[in-house]
């Protein structure tokens, strides 16, 4: 586990503040008749505007700037021709490096208007990763996280997907250590100030399992139920967590 400098971590709230403005640019056009490859198109625009570069570009040969992963579909959707409808939900992940450092966020957004009992798995997502920040300090053992995700997504019966986790970032998209959805409470390396973590829940309607597409890519929920994507990147600090991307 690299720990950062307070000169690392300056570098990496500028990365951060892009990747959540990208985020805010794309959210402002998702709307029924886009297709997924127009909105990756304003974020790459809109990273390389603010003199960053896109993490996901040809990491291991994907093809794109985001992922956009449409409703059943949990996450590395590749963007294309396919045209949001109205009550779809669109998981959108970026990434962007700044000076050497990196940044990456997801969200789910509803399509138009979404029902409520849609709504109420990506509002689910989004709390289990501020329930899990709260165990982000000096001192606690990473699962410690991992756990209160867990707890907060199977209490309001959703599952956590198991295959799939978060993982530390600096200078490389993955860095040590991973970070699991779901785990042991005080197990797991030791918090410290410096550490820089991407924290993303994938939250599932139905069961945890998942299996790829024959594109390479895709992970979709094996049951074919809706999935969620919540993800910030992190710094933990004396005074406890700072999220790095966001306004
Ligand atoms: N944000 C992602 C992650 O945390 C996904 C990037 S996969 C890529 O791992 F290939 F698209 F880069
Ligand atoms: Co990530």
């Amino acid at each position: 586990m690299y720990i950062k400098s307070d000169r690392e971590i300056e570098i990496m709230r500028s990365a951060g503040r892009i990747v959540a403005e990208a985020l805010e640019k794309m959210k402002e056009v998702i709307q029924p008749g886009i297709t997924t490859r127009e909105i990756d198109q304003l974020a790459e625009e809109y990273i390389r505007k603010s003199g960053g570069v896109p993490a996901f570009l040809g990491y291991n040969g994907y093809p794109a700037s985001i992922c956009a992963s449409v409703n059943e579909e949990v996450v590395h959707g590749i963007p294309g021709p396919r045209v949001l409808a109205h009550g779809d939900i669109i998981g959108i992940d970026v990434g962007a490096f700044y000076k050497g450092y990196c940044g990456d966020a997801a969200r789910t957004f509803e399509v138009g208007n979404c029902s409520e009992k849609t709504k109420r798995l990506l509002r689910v997502a989004e709390e289990s990763f501020f329930a899990g920040i709260e165990y982000a300090q000096e001192g606690n053992r990473l699962f410690d996280i991992s756990h209160a995700i867990q707890v907060h997504v199977e209490s309001n019966g959703y599952s956590v997907v198991r295959s799939l986790v978060g993982h530390g970032i600096g200078k490389n998209m993955h860095e040590d250590p991973q970070v699991p959805n779901y785990g042991l409470p005080k197990r797991g390396p030791r918090l410290t100030a410096g550490l820089t973590l991407a924290i993303e829940p994938m939250i599932n309607e139905g069961k945890f399992h998942v299996r790829t597409l024959s594109d390479g890519w895709t992970v979709v929920t094996s049951d074919g139920s809706l999935s969620a994507h919540y993800e910030n990147t992190i710094v933990i600090t004396a005074n406890g967590p700072e999220i790095l991307t966001k306004l």
